[in-house]
């Protein structure tokens, strides 16, 4: 497989040239521990919370990230996708955490030392508390702070990273509201309490508030930031990820497609317009029958997630997100939450050899990540889903690689593929 790298660290503003991008993803407040200035943290700790358990010190990867990063490398991967975590670099309005800085800039030395292209998220979900206590996304002000955040990321990252997106799927409170419209409801209490606990009645996060006003304000956030950190340092593809199932119509499509319509296309377009990828992220496909949601045929069977086990999903949804955006692809995230490591295995055989039809069918896709290089937090469900290539154990920290781990390194679909942006 070609280098993915690296010697390209540090490259500054020179333009890079990436192989197709073979990786597995984590996000920071899953795996790191302690995120006491996210806006999560606080939402799991207070009465009527809806998170299972707490994420407590997580799986360490705040410390632990130099020895992951090279076991990920001895996978035969050639990227890394984790997120920086805003409520770290900025814990408190206006102050800035250069411990943190120094953190982050040696976690993407250390993908480019173990030949890693480092995928960079700029926000994965959790945001800092005192963001959230202002309103969150649905505050006036959110994209100035917002800004001033990926100008400070930009200036002190860009130069060391390989692939970036803004946001991580900016469009979840939309796709989760569709699957189940009273799911805010069970909320209420939990951000009742929020407010009262930081003293704002306006406490808003990620999955609340009107989804259209906060769709608006990030698509437009989004737009500015793009401008923002395409004026470098750094010259690498940035883009956005998405939530998606692979929509298939059971008869007259035109439920379906008004589905996609509702929860894809605005992000899809603003990709179209603006953007050097789309991220596509999907687990499993969802059937629309003309009055709306059909169960999964009898006889599938679910994951601990409670999604029906269908890896092929990986090309419907690329082929959907591709056709809308116009954009180069790549599968940020995909995987399987299960206890059995036999049908992880089984799911990403199939996964890939449904990649590979896309592929061979012309569909311009770059990189496939799968999810999720260790078991780790699985937001309200806790750390029942296990969702890893690598096992972690609760008490020492161990890490284990799980046979699935091993199998990704030969099933790479174009490994001699060389692009930039
Ligand atoms: C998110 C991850 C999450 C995964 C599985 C995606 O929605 O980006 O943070 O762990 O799905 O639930």
């Amino acid at each position: 497989m070609a280098s993915a790298s690296l010697a390209h660290a540090e490259h500054h503003s020179a333009s890079l040239t990436l192989p197709f991008l073979w990786g597995a993803a984590t996000s920071g407040y899953q795996t790191e521990g302690n995120s006491t200035n996210a806006d999560i943290w606080l939402l799991e700790q207070v009465n009527g919370t809806i998170f299972k358990e707490h994420s407590g010190n997580a799986y360490d990867f705040y410390a632990c990230y130099r020895q992951d990063i090279a076991l990920a490398a001895s996978l035969g991967l050639n990227s890394f996708r984790f997120s920086i975590e805003w409520s770290r670099i900025e814990p408190e309005q206006g102050t800035i955490s250069h411990e943190a800085i120094a953190h982050y800039q040696d976690m993407l030395r250390a993908c480019h030392e173990n030949n890693l292209a480092p995928c960079v998220t700029y926000s994965h979900f959790a945001c800092p508390r005192w963001f959230a206590a202002r309103g969150g996304w649905e505050s006036p002000d959110a994209a100035d702070h917002f800004l001033r955040y990926c100008e400070l990321f930009s200036r002190s990252f860009g130069h060391l990273i390989s692939v970036a997106s803004v946001f991580n799927e900016p469009n979840l409170h939309k796709l989760i509201l569709h699957a189940n419209p009273l799911s805010d409801r069970a909320k209420t209490t939990m951000l009742a309490q929020a407010a009262r606990a930081c003293h704002s009645p306006t406490f808003s996060y990620y999955l609340s508030g009107d989804p259209q006003r906060v769709e608006a304000a990030m698509i437009s956030a989004w737009r500015r930031a793009y401008d923002v950190i395409r004026s470098g340092p750094g010259q690498y593809p940035l883009g956005l990820t998405l939530a998606m199932t692979d929509d298939q119509a059971i008869g007259d499509p035109a439920a379906r497609d008004l589905k996609r319509a509702e929860i894809y296309d605005a992000w899809l377009c603003a990709c179209r317009e603006k953007g050097d990828f789309i991220g596509v992220q999907v687990y499993t496909r969802s059937l629309t029958g003309p009055h709306g949601t059909v169960p999964p045929p009898a006889g599938s069977h679910s994951t601990t997630m409670g999604w029906e086990f269908y890896p092929e999903c990986v090309e419907g949804a690329c082929r959907y997100a591709a056709s809308v955006s116009q954009r180069p692809v790549i599968v940020t995230e995909n995987g399987v939450a299960t206890d059995n490591d036999s049908e992880r295995q089984d799911y990403i055989r199939r996964a890939i050899t449904s990649l590979e039809r896309a592929v061979a069918d012309g569909i311009d896709i770059r990189g496939y990540y799968h999810w999720s290089f260790l078991d780790s937090f699985e937001w309200a469900s806790g750390y029942r889903p296990r969702m890893g290539l690598i096992s972690v154990d609760p008490k020492t920290k161990k890490r284990t690689p799980k046979p699935s781990a091993f199998l990704l390194r030969n099933l790479c679909p174009k490994k001699s593929m060389i692009w930039q942006l």
